[in-house]
């Protein structure tokens, strides 16, 4: 069959140009235009890369006209009801589920890379107990390369992995360091007999002064989100990491950019932005209010945890999300939990309106995540945090993916410039 091809007409040389469809095997064709500058001394403009793709890639496939999402081919609802994080996590490292051995081994070995160097410890003596989660998680993840030289040469594919597997495995541990040094308790360490998430939930909430009961309940919730923040192909952190990681850094600073990214309130950071504005709004009178304010092209308020670049359907993450904050609420005894109360009218009463319908403004992953959190007893300023747990496999299989395709160079966009034509400089003495 012959190579689909666009023509392209240069005004400038009235030339026809042809250039390269390229078809995956999911999704929209893409057109490649390698050659497009080359050729026509011109560079394609697209601020937020709304029509860009950036890479080719076989990990996440996102179809946000139906609300679709698959992690290597898998539905997200088929992982969130029958997987786990670290099934999940290992899906989207290897690219293919584990057998049975091969998933105890990527257990063992994410439990043997828990712990970090004791060191470390000190650099949250350095925070106020009020610093925000993320600026410590951030910046420790950026620490790790500090310790861990024998995992930073992104040559050698045994340091790749071994990278891999201990961004997911000091993930926790680092952000419960940071709970525990918020509240001024002491460090929990990770214990070798609990899962992922009971790991988790034991270091954040025990205390050296009585027992520890692991929630089942929360244990599982907890898991599922997880699951559902894994990945998301070619979102503002991956793509941060995709490009850090294109300029050989090592990963630990890819990933602690990825952090930095993800921390932003349009981005991770709309889940703590969600819980913030329900408490903003209060009470179902007030909703008209802010609803109106979410409107008002005058008004810089948005409605956190609605809409979505590529989702113009409802997030597939977030039905999941809403119907387990049902589940976990009712579990644990909070079902007429006022946020959650305050959230479904909140989402009923936007998607009557014509503003949010025209413009396909469903809830995303953000929208109810965070009312789980709370009813876990997690600070509304963690949720971040949470999310970046749950990115971390994601970051690390997309970071892989880029430095081992022959195709990928170092990002470098240009721009269309409209600043000062060249002008000599003036003496301060000649100046007005
Ligand atoms: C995540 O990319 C990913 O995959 C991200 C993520 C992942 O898993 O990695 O899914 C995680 O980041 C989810 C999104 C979390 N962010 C929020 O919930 C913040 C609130 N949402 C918005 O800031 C916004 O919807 C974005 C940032 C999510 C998307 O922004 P876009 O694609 O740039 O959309 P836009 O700003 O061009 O909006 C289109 C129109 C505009 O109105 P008009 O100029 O056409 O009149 O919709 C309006 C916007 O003003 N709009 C909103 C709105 N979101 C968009 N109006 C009110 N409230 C909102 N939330």
């Amino acid at each position: 069959m012959s190579q689909k091809t666009v023509t392209l007409n240069d005004p400038a040389t009235g030339k026809n140009l042809e250039f390269p469809v390229r078809e995956g095997t999911l999704g929209p064709d893409v057109i490649d235009i390698k050659s497009l500058y080359g050729e026509t001394g011109a560079f394609t403009y697209d601020p937020g890369f709304t029509s860009t793709a950036s890479c080719k890639s076989s990990i996440t496939y996102i179809d946000g006209d139906k609300g679709v999402l698959l992690y290597r081919g898998y539905p997200i609802e088929q992982l969130a009801e029958k997987s786990s994080f670290l099934e999940v996590s290992y899906l989207l490292q290897y690219g293919e589920l584990p057998t049975k051995e091969e998933l105890e081994s990527y257990q063992t070995s994410i439990t043997k890379h828990n712990m970090v160097n004791q060191a470390l410890k000190n650099f949250f003596n350095g925070f106020h107990y009020d610093a925000h989660p993320m600026a410590m998680l951030t910046a420790v993840v950026g620490s790790l390369s500090a310790f861990y030289h024998d995992s930073i040469d992104i040559n050698d594919p045994e340091s790749r992995e071994l990278c891999a597997h201990r961004i997911v495995a000091k993930m926790p541990t680092i952000a419960a360091a940071a709970f525990k040094h918020m509240i001024g308790e002491p460090f929990v360490y990770p214990k070798s007999n609990l899962s992922y998430a009971g790991n988790f939930l034991n270091m954040l909430f025990s205390r050296p002064t009585e027992p520890y009961e692991i929630n089942p309940v929360a244990e599982k919730a907890l898991d599922q989100l997880l699951i559902l923040h894994a990945d998301h192909e070619q979102n503002a952190s991956t793509s941060t990491v995709r490009l850090a990681g294109s300029t050989g850094t090592n990963p630990f600073a890819a990933i602690a950019a990825g952090c930095a990214a993800l921390w932003g309130p349009a981005h991770g950071g709309a889940n703590e932005a969600v819980l913030n504005m329900l408490e903003e709004i209060g009470t179902v009178e007030n909703v008209p209010k802010f609803i109106a304010k979410a409107k008002d092209k005058n008004d810089p308020f948005r409605l956190m945890g609605f809409g979505h670049r590529v989702y113009k359907n409802y997030d597939p993450r977030a039905t999941i999300i809403r119907k387990t904050c049902h589940e976990v609420l009712t579990e644990l005894g909070m079902s007429n939990d006022p946020q959650l109360e305050l959230a479904m009218r909140l989402e009923e009463i936007a998607l009557k309106d014509d503003y949010f319908v025209e413009r396909k403004l469903y809830p995303n992953v953000d929208f109810y995540s965070g009312i789980i959190y709370r009813a876990l007893g997690i600070p509304t300023e963690f949720f971040t945090v949470l999310f970046a747990i749950g990115r971390a496999p994601g970051w690390v299989a997309q970071w892989m993916e880029m430095i081992t395709d022959p195709e990928q160079r170092i990002g470098r966009p240009r721009q269309l410039y409209v600043g000062a034509p060249q002008r000599d400089y003036v003496p301060l003495d000649q100046r007005g």
